[in-house]
């Protein structure tokens, strides 16, 4: 049942035995850090792959405080107090459109039916912070093959929770953005082992602020691309919406593909700050993830299609 996968965009034969040393003792930090969480029941019954990875995780506390959500605020301390009581369960997650059977599906039986694995995967937000964020969940494509694909299922469409109860800046008229979010990806994007549903982060189930209890995780695009706490994936014959591009095209692309090389028109984007560092570092082409993913865009102009 369980799988192995190291999909952290760093060959294998660059991993040293020191480094291999140093992944096991991680990964007995990582037990003991789930340990000191509380695992939860739902995932210790079910058990997952964990993954090895070169990478120093971001931490816990890091990735759970600094959050965008801006069905929350606008600000990024904000999600992780006003998120506490998001009522994420019974959840329902639909998948239709373009599919040969549409469902809807209670997301515990999705969770026990599909193997989870860890994912260890760079992560980077269009506004230049950057963490490193083990995962827990499985590829999308499982999802979609389940639904089954036809010749017309081109792009997906995702869309979080509207639920003005629940999220206060959807009871605002003004001074937001247009809810409920959605973001898109082509189908071949979709359906590429790297795209991830994380239903966990840590070995934990993930928290409110961080998309519970399922979000979208493509780690070779900028971070609003992984739309959080979705409730409906649609399969279409035609490119789909994405509420930043809707917003303001000129800054964000449907594509959003991490690229140092081409700029925000209002910063930089050749540079970024990793969560609790000093220093900033260099932004990698498609994240780190290129070997995997370039050829998803060789006939494409990346300045273009940005
Ligand atoms: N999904 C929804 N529904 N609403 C949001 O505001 N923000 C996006 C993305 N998904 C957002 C969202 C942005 S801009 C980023 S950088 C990531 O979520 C942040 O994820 P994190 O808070 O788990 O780090």
């Amino acid at each position: 049942m369980l799988r192995r996968t190291n999909y952290d965009g760093i060959p294998s034969s660059e991993i040293t035995s020191e480094q291999v040393y140093r992944e096991r003792r991680e990964l007995m930090k990582l037990g003991a850090a789930a340990a000191l969480l509380g695992t939860s029941p739902l995932m210790a019954a079910l058990g997952y792959e964990k993954a090895k990875s070169p990478l120093e995780l971001t931490s816990f506390d890091q990735i759970t405080t600094y959050n965008n959500f801006y069905e929350y605020s606008t600000d990024k301390e904000s999600p992780a107090k006003l998120a506490k009581n998001l009522k994420t369960r019974p959840w329902t997650l639909h998948v239709g459109g373009e599919v040969q059977k549409t469902q809807t599906l209670d997301i515990d039986t999705l969770i026990k039916k599909i193997p989870l694995e860890e994912r260890i995967y760079r992560f980077r937000c269009v506004e230049g912070w950057a963490m490193v964020v083990p995962w827990v969940g499985f590829s999308l494509s499982s999802l979609l093959k389940q639904a089954g694909l036809t010749s017309k299922s081109k792009y997906v469409e995702f869309e979080t929770l509207f639920d003005p109860a629940q999220f206060p800046a959807q009871r605002q008229t003004f001074g937001n953005i247009p809810f409920p979010y959605r973001e898109g990806l082509r189908i071949d994007e979709a359906m590429h082992p790297l795209t991830l549903l994380a239903v966990g982060l840590y070995g934990k189930e993930l928290l409110p602020q961080n998309g519970a209890p399922i979000r979208l995780v493509v780690p070779w695009k900028y971070g609003f691309k992984s739309i959080k706490s979705i409730v409906k994936i649609t399969l279409s014959e035609h490119q789909t919406r994405s509420t930043w591009n809707q917003i303001a095209p000129n800054e964000y692309g449907f594509y959003a593909n991490v690229n140092p090389a081409v700029d925000h028109p209002r910063w930089s984007q050749a540079r970024e700050r990793v969560l609790g560092k000093f220093f900033k570092q260099d932004t990698l082409a498609f994240n780190g993830y290129g070997a995997d993913v370039a050829h998803l865009y060789k006939n494409m102009d990346l300045k273009k299609f940005y």
